[in-house]
């Protein structure tokens, strides 16, 4: 059984560091890197999600095997925060990959002003942006290293890339981007909340 880590696993992450690991870094450098948490889905969710709305958006985004099946066969075991995070950018990179494609497919009338059309086009640039970010976050996950240096600056470079879009749709709320845009932007937003669960390497002590 697992212990009732929930909304203690930031705090946790300080005891963590009693237990510490040298890693060797490229150029040299070392670094200390905390053992990452285990724990399961609910856990995961609770620690982080400040909302009813992102709480639900966490557990069906973490748990797409448990809506098929009607949530009986849903899966209670621990998993390394690490694997979440990686499953929440996939989930992320999935719906910019919808909204491109819905762009794409926009069937443009003669009647729609021309300004609209380029705030389309700047808000996909948005996209391509969070794109970049967002698919280096499962790679940073890879290293405690790469983790140290990259992942909140990864994670905070793909909710720049949403906000982008979002403020060249300002002026059309009722363009279905918009909307869309807001979805996505929660859904990046969930991948950041999850990465606080990642622990930080940190300088190795001075002697
Ligand atoms: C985004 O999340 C917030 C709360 O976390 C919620 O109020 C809002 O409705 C969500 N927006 C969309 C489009 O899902």
């Amino acid at each position: 059984m697992a212990k009732p880590i929930g909304s203690l696993a930031i705090a946790a992450v300080v005891p963590l560091l009693a237990a510490l690991c040298l890693v060797s870094c490229t150029g040299g450098d070392a670094r200390w890197c905390a053992p990452v948490p285990s724990m399961t889905v609910e856990q995961a969710c609770d620690a982080v999600c400040g909302t009813a709305h992102m709480l639900k958006l966490c557990l069906r985004t973490l748990q797409p095997r448990a809506r098929r099946g009607g949530g009986e066969h849903r899966r209670r075991r621990d998993d390394a925060v690490t694997r979440y995070v990686g499953a929440a950018a996939r989930g992320a990179l999935d719906a910019y990959a919808a909204t491109a494609a819905a762009k794409r497919g926009m069937q443009y009338s003669a009647a729609l002003p021309a300004e609209e059309r380029t705030a389309h086009e700047r808000c996909m640039a948005g996209y391509d942006l969070a794109v970049r970010f967002m698919g280096r976050v499962a790679g940073d996950l890879a290293s405690c290293e790469t983790a140290a240096a990259r992942l909140r600056d990864d994670c905070d470079g793909s909710l720049a890339g949403m906000d982008a879009c979002r403020r060249k749709l300002f002026g059309y709320p009722a363009s279905p981007l918009y909307g869309r845009n807001l979805a996505d932007r929660n859904k990046t937003m969930l991948v950041g909340l999850l990465s606080n669960l990642v622990p930080m390497p940190t300088p190795p002590p001075s002697p």
